[in-house]
């Protein structure tokens, strides 16, 4: 039996950017295996859509709206699901944007959106709830969603990348600070490869430059075609944190490509360059 079925038939959920996507996904997978799941999301009609879903299905389930860009939020969100709910045995820091343009065109709002919802919200999702989980002593389990970018380049993705890049240090930084304050907290860092969500539909693309939409395209037409299913995606991300994994992937060998051409980056130490699959995107 995977793991998941009896590390996370019980206890406290809370997801962030859980109102669609892949945020969504592990919602309906942690409420369908017996969590209370705390769904929340910038959006409150998607919340309460993705809620009142897990409910239909006989789950237990919560909409709360939250800007995980504002950390005072988390913060108001630590503490009313503490006080609603009690522990927390499972944190998913999900919410993400893609952002794209050239690195000098995308405009300052866009670029400080990006890296406070990227980048932020998973530095303050753990910072607020992480002392909560230490007082309560209890087996914990937190979840950083980062990306196979987070092991690459691709030009007109930069903010995007680089705020994967951090993620994934940030975590695996994080993962040892458990271990230093010898913590019942397990830390995974999720790098989907490729997985069917909304996250390039034009309408994420609010406020990046006018020239960003053909990439877009190309990339939401190679996500409808390649991407992995949702709910598959879902289900075996749940198993992989349940079993107490560091490393979290929907498919495992898009990660071995990418870390191998990382690997090869650094052995070399060549310039960057681009795959040929990045050039096809840029049109080059
Ligand atoms: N889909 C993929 O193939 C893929 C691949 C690698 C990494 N990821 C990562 O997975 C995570 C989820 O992506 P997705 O593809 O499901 O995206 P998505 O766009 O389908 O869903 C993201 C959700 O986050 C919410 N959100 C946006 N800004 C927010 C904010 N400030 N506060 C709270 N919620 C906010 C949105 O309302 C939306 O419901 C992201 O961190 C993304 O970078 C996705």
């Amino acid at each position: 039996m995977a793991q998941d079925k009896t590390v996370f038939s019980g206890g406290v959920a809370v997801i962030t950017g859980a109102g669609a996507g892949i945020g969504a996904g592990l919602a309906r997978r942690a409420g369908a295996l017996g969590m209370t799941v705390v769904v929340t999301d910038i959006s409150e009609e998607r919340a309460k859509a993705v809620a009142e879903e897990i409910r239909a299905q006989g789950g237990k389930a919560e909409p709360v709206v939250v800007d995980v860009s504002k950390p005072e939020e988390l913060d108001r969100l630590a503490a009313l699901v503490h006080e609603r709910f009690g522990d927390v045995r499972l944190l998913i820091n999900n919410a993400g944007i893609e952002t794209i343009g050239h690195v000098w065109e995308i405009p300052t709002a866009r670029w400080e959106a990006t890296l406070n919802i990227n980048i932020h919200g998973v530095v303050h999702g753990v910072r607020a709830f992480v002392p909560y989980m230490l007082k309560a002593g209890k087996e914990a389990w937190i979840a950083n969603l980062a990306s196979i970018g987070a092991f690459g380049m691709m030009p007109d993705q930069t903010a995007y990348i680089m705020s994967k890049h951090a993620v994934q240090a940030f975590s695996e930084c994080l993962y040892l600070e458990m271990e230093l304050v010898k913590a019942p907290i397990h830390v995974s860092s999720v790098v989907p490869g490729m997985v069917k969500t909304s996250i390039f539909d034009a309408s994420a693309g609010a406020g990046e430059p006018k020239n960003a939409s053909h990439h877009r395209t190309v990339m939401r037409e190679l996500m409808a075609n390649y991407g992995m299913e949702l709910a598959d995606a879902a289900k075996v991300v749940m198993e992989q944190i349940a079993a107490g994994k560091f490393w979290v992937s929907t498919q495992p060998d898009m990660t071995a490509q990418s870390l191998e051409a990382r690997i090869a980056f650094f052995r070399e130490q060549s310039a960057p360059h681009l795959s040929e699959q990045a050039k096809q995107l840029i049109g080059q």
